[in-house]
């Protein structure tokens, strides 16, 4: 595997003959490489002829300053991971190289950058939005891999993708999941032993109370009984609970069983945000 810190590098080396004609797969990451990463990184290398992952902790995208200050960091340990799942490239920019002479990205959010993850974590989707593009613009993949836990910026993504027309896929993969049910994140491994004991509940709340909706029940029953459900196990505060129209992202009103129809819930788990989302069937 290569690794290039600079622009200047992955430049030179996107130039090389060696990339002429090749089916070119991205996956860019914060690093602190699970198994959830690791998903879309063999899935990439699966579908491409050369993989690219880039791992840049992007402090545009923190609101909360603390949060940015706490994220893992674990550069030798995500080096051996996408050594041993055949990643080819590895791209490790530093904040001041990658940002230099760089704005930003403008695009229309159609208002999801103000709702769900975007109401509580503001100028977070700018910010994801800004180094996504700048590092598609670096790396020129065919095709780019997302997972499904980060449920919004995917749509957010592939509506940059469609905005600005860029020659690229956007391939959406599955939330990967502890045997207990808890979605991997890099920052379950800031949650103390009592706390990873209870995290798991996240995941069997949602199942249990929106696995089968009736669809004569009301969103604010269901978001209510959730709310009490989640914040009565220790260490445990909603934060939002929404249900969406899975393709649109718009916030449903009601449910009703044409509309594939998907829960996205926030929940603080001691003072670590964690996040969640299913699809729900409604009878
Ligand atoms: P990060 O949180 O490191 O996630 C990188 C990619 O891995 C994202 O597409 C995310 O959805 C996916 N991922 C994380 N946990 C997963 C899981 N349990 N199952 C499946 N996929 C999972 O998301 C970001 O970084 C950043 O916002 C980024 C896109 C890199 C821009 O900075």
């Amino acid at each position: 595997m290569k690794i290039v810190r600079t622009v200047e590098e992955l430049t030179a080396l996107r130039k090389e003959n060696s990339f002429n004609g090749k089916r070119l797969g991205f996956v860019p990451t914060m690093g602190a490489l699970h198994e959830g990463h690791a998903s879309l990184v063999r899935r990439s290398v699966a579908e491409n002829d050369c993989t690219i992952v880039s791992v840049f902790v992007n402090p545009r995208q923190f609101n909360d300053p603390n949060d940015y200050k706490n994220y893992p960091i674990t550069t030798d340990a995500d080096i051996a991971l996408l050594e041993s799942v055949g990643c080819n490239v590895l791209y490790l920019p530093s904040a001041d190289d990658i940002y230099n002479g760089y704005e930003g990205c403008t695009m229309d959010f159609h208002g999801l950058d103000k709702m769900y993850e975007g109401e509580f974590r503001p100028g977070h989707f700018q910010g994801v939005v800004d180094i996504v593009y700048r590092l598609f613009d670096l790396v020129k993949p065919d095709f780019a891999y997302f997972g499904e836990k980060d449920f919004q910026q995917v749509a957010i993504i592939k509506l940059m993708v469609k905005q600005k027309n860029l020659p690229l896929t956007i391939v959406p993969c599955p939330i990967v999941r502890e045997e207990n049910g808890l979605a991997r994140s890099s920052r379950n491994r800031l949650l103390t032993a009592e706390q990873l004991k209870v995290a798991p509940l996240i995941y069997k709340t949602i199942t249990e109370t929106c696995a089968t909706i009736p669809e004569s029940e009301t969103i604010e029953n269901l978001i209510e009984t959730l709310r009490q459900k989640i914040d009565s196990i220790e260490f445990m505060k909603m934060e939002y609970a929404a249900f969406c129209n899975a393709e649109t992202l718009e916030r449903l009103e009601k449910f009703d069983r044409k509309i594939a129809t998907r829960l996205c819930i926030a929940v603080w788990c001691g003072n670590i945000r964690l996040i969640d989302n299913i699809s729900c069937t409604i009878k």
